[in-house]
């Protein structure tokens, strides 16, 4: 019998994906399909004063164009566009009113027969504004930024500690500095795009790119007033999300708004240029102090950290806890504040607040182990801390140091030299850095409905989605294992609004969710199974327990004595069943004494040719504590994609805006700079053992995002220490390096 929890199963969904048979949301055709093409703003804050369609409805095959001026109904109520996953504040509402909120607003849909003619007409619509003035630069309105108002997300953490301006003032060592990272873009091979099938009587099937099957469904019926039967959101495969699909995005409200209006079926997909109009991580300024006595301790840790948000949402994450929770300091002290732009709403992104937040700590680490003279991982051996210095209470589990030491093994951090300029490779200058990572492993209320036949298959559905993450792949494995069935006996059904409750796929809790919630489900199966396996004459395990049977290939036998056994066949046989199901609702049972978190330790590598000051990343290793791992594969691939992100991050993403026009100037996948192969080389994923009997029953923690924290810092460290240079705003591109 094949175990499947901790093997390295090939993704379930791999054969569909790369055969061209998964079907993505822009993919689904049907007879007599409209194609909408959006049109956008080219102002950043105003009003549309007319919109002249006349051109463009004289175009062949175009059927409509709807504006704000003549749309159907849509709900009134900001509460109706507020989606599970919303920010503070009244959400953005699309072909709502006459206001332009941001560049790149969607403020038409020409409808046509074809793409082609849809898109053709959408570029022969005259728009004519009220523009106002803008703002759309953080660095303008920094000091014009208000302290963060709620405390949901952004939470500050309700301890501040000690007195860190005193013991900043009288520190034996101190560092100071101010770091920033850019505007990013999500760019997901798959573009946001909805295909609305109309169903007949009002009835439509709304295939979307989402992270979040059922927060799409919901929105949908409430902004259109419709019964919660009558929109259906399916969402099988997505071509990458990490964020950009938690939300419910425009192209779903305009296809719906035009399938209704149409009565037909409906196709929107926003180019790629269009997607620049929502979708990014917002910039970030961090100013630490860090404090150290001459022994190598932190004393004192302040982060005052600046991010950007819309003028009709506050959006803001977790930049500064992360500092005040990671290391050992009596003095620690955080501000978070909130710059409004006008701009879109920014969205989440790979680990959000954690991936800007954590870099600036990282480096600003560093930098304190120059002023100390003391290696870097050294520092952050001294200032470790078994328990969450802002809550004060220690971990589920956290084995960060074995982080530290087989990474640095693995990398072989004892041979670096720790004067800067001093290692070479030829004409290239080799630098070596580290960081420490830290991300949340959560769990959220989630629900799984599990059927099995009395032939051994089973069906298991959840209507998360699989964002790319393997979730179909380990939702297999734990019900395979749970029901002692061969993997290939188990269908998985998920990213369908009408299966059982599941929150969006998102903050890295959906894996470890949803397994403690199939294992709790294949429980109620046994148990069924036991009680008729009891009343069998004869039965081999007429006293036994619950917890002392298992299912194992095909049968339910005694843990440690398989031969007392019963077959599933003859237990379903013996209570007249041909099927059992159960659907179980699991809740995180969080006793709030415990912090959970996972970590990681990230060693990089730099050439950097010093007359050009070209930078090559030619070695990562990243040793990651998260639990038990549950598929080595596609964990390994998790963080595999995290640390290119990361790469990404500390030399090439950067969002340009013209802020004259508060427009983007490198809206496209050619001067968006994203790391391609050429910039990619040796990356070792280490999974650190961290067995954990306190975080949830099986053990897991989410490493969805753990795998991107601290990379840009590690990267950044190891271009002070190649070149001497310190570059504390990202990306670090060769004109800062050179300059
Ligand atoms: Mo993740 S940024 O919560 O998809």
């Amino acid at each position: 019998m094949a175990s499947y929890i901790g093997n390295a199963i090939p993704r379930l969904d791999g054969r569909a994906k790369v055969t061209g048979a998964a079907k993505y949301a822009a993919e689904f055709n049907v007879p007599g399909l409209v194609y909408g093409s959006v049109v956008t703003s080219t102002i950043a804050k105003g009003r549309i004063r007319a919109i002249d369609t006349r051109e463009a409805l004289r175009v062949e095959g175009v059927i409509d164009v709807l504006t704000h001026e003549n749309r159907p109904r849509m709900a009134e109520s900001d509460d109706a566009y507020t989606d599970d996953v919303a920010a503070e504040g009244r959400p953005f509402r699309p072909l709502y009113d006459d206001r332009v909120l941001f560049n790149l607003q969607p403020i038409a849909l020409v409808l046509a027969e074809t793409s082609e003619a849809a898109r053709f007409a959408a570029s022969l619509l005259r728009v004519d504004y009220e523009q106002d003035a803008h703002v759309t630069d953080l660095f303008a309105a920094r000091d014009k930024a208000t302290a963060v108002s709620q405390d949901s997300f952004a939470l500050s953490p309700a301890k501040l500690r000690g007195d860190a301006a005193k013991a900043l003032a009288a520190a034996a060592r101190r560092h100071e500095a101010e770091y920033s990272s850019p505007v990013e873009h999500h760019n997901p091979m798959e573009p946001y795009a909805t295909t609305v099938i109309w169903e007949g009587g009002g009835k439509l099937t709304v295939h979307e790119k989402t992270q979040g099957v059922q927060n799409v469904q919901r929105y949908l019926c409430r902004v259109f007033e419709a019964k919660p039967e009558d929109i259906r959101v399916l969402s099988r495969y997505v071509g990458g999300a990490f964020g950009s699909g938690l939300r419910p995005q425009y192209a779903a409200v305009l296809a719906v708004l035009a399938a209704r209006a149409l009565k037909r079926s409906v196709r929107v997909v926003l180019t790629r240029q269009q997607m620049y109009g929502l979708g990014y991580r917002p910039a970030t300024i961090h100013r630490i102090a860090l404090a150290a006595k001459l022994d190598g301790r932190v004393d004192a840790i302040t982060q005052e950290a600046i991010a950007m948000t819309s003028q009709y949402e506050e959006f803001a994450r977790k930049d500064t806890i992360w500092s005040g929770a990671l290391y050992q300091s009596a003095h620690a002290r955080y501000a978070h504040a909130l710059a409004r732009l006008d701009v879109p709403t920014p969205c989440d992104m790979r680990a959000p607040g954690a991936a800007t937040g954590v870099y600036a700590l990282e480096c600003a680490m560093d930098e304190l182990a120059v002023a100390l003279k003391l290696d870097p991982l050294e520092l952050r051996y001294r200032a470790y801390s078994d328990r969450d210095q802002n809550a004060g209470v220690p971990y589920t589990s956290k084995e960060l140091r074995e982080c530290y030491r087989q990474g640095a093994e693995a990398f072989g951090w004892a041979k670096r030299n720790p004067e800067p300029r001093t290692m070479r490779d030829g004409r290239e200058l080799v630098g070596w850095g580290m960081a420490t990572g830290v991300w949340e492993a959560l769990d959220v209320p989630i629900t799984t409905r599990i059927a099995l036949s009395a032939n051994g298959h089973a069906e298991v559905a959840c209507a998360t989605s699989d964002i790319g993450t393997g979730t179909y792949t380990i939702m297999g494995q734990v019900t395979a294992e749970m029901l002692g069935l061969p993997l290939e006996n188990v269908d998985v059904k998920l990213g369908d609004s009408t299966l059982p409750q599941s929150p969006v796929e998102g903050g890295s809790w959906i894996a470890s969710s949803v397994s403690n919630a199939i294992a709790a489900t294949c429980a109620m199966i046994r148990e069924d199974l036991l009680n008729w396996a009891r009343q069998i004459p004869g039965s081999p395990l007429v006293d036994a327990k619950l917890e002392d049977v298992a299912l194992v290939d095909g049968s339910l036998a005694l843990k440690g004595d398989t031969h007392r056994a019963v077959s599933i066949a003859d237990a379903m046989r013996q209570g007249g069943a041909d099927r059992i199901e159960h659907q179980k609702s699991l809740s995180p049972s969080d006793d709030g004494k415990h912090a959970r978190n996972t970590h990681s330790a990230i060693f990089a590598e730099v050439k950097v040719d010093e007359q050009l000051g070209v930078i090559r990343v030619t070695r990562v290793v990243s040793a990651v504590a998260a639990g038990r791992i549950l598929n080595p594969a596609t964990a390994r691939s998790q963080v595999m994609g995290g640390v290119v992100w990361g790469i990404g991050m500390a030399l090439h993403e950067e969002t340009l805006i013209d802020h004259k026009f508060g427009r983007i100037m490198n809206a496209n996948i050619a001067e968006y700079h994203v790391p391609v192969n050429a910039d990619v080389h040796d990356i070792d994923v280490i999974f650190v053992a961290e067995p954990d009997a306190i975080i949830n029953p099986l053990g897991i923690k989410g490493l969805g995002e753990i795998g991107i924290v601290g990379v840009a810092s590690a990267v950044a460290n190891a271009v002070y220490h190649a070149t001497g240079r310190r570059v504390r705003d990202l990306p670090i591109t060769l004109d800062k390096l050179l300059g």
